[in-house]
């Protein structure tokens, strides 16, 4: 019942998300935004829905969830890490940072550690490219990332 309740809450925001940006040309990828900002991720029960609103078919939209890694299909960690994948962060070194950090949280890009403490997620320059290598937690911006830093990255995720 609560569960039923819950998806009745989630139905009744997205139709109303839906009703506000419907009108706009190629409304779904800001409705999908729009359910990402309300809900964090978009959740599933939200596809049909959208489906319906839009003359879609389910397929379609699952579809096009899948093929934008910024919109997520699960709820994100507690803390959201983006290690940037561009030009100027390769060049100095990102390919190493970033496979010692997944290394130590155990997990790939998209993908949340099983204790919810921190999704992964790449980026494509964060606008600190003279401090490259380069990451985001959460609102905040780290340069120079090495080992260190990942340590207290992944400390401070952790606690
Ligand atoms: S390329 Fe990584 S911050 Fe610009």
């Amino acid at each position: 019942m609560a569960m039923q309740q819950a998806s009745t809450g989630i139905a009744e925001r997205t139709l109303a998300i839906i009703e506000d940006l419907k009108g706009l040309e190629g409304p779904l990828l800001p409705i999908l935004h729009g359910i990402q900002e309300e809900f964090g991720y978009v959740p599933q029960e939200t596809l049909p829905v959208i489906a319906d609103a839009l003359n879609l078919s389910r397929a379609e939209v699952h579809g096009v969830v899948t093929f934008y890694h910024d919109y997520r299909s699960h709820p994100a960690g507690r803390h959201v890490l983006k290690l940037c994948q561009a030009e100027a962060c390769q060049s100095t070194g990102s390919d190493a940072t970033t496979a010692r950090v997944k290394q130590l949280l155990g997990i790939d890009f998209h993908e949340t550690t099983e204790d919810g403490s921190v999704t992964l997620e790449p980026v494509y320059c964060l606008g600190l490219c003279a401090c490259a290598p380069s990451a985001m937690l959460d609102d905040e911006v780290i340069g120079r990332l090495d080992a260190d830093k990942i340590d207290e990255i992944v400390a401070e995720v952790r606690a």
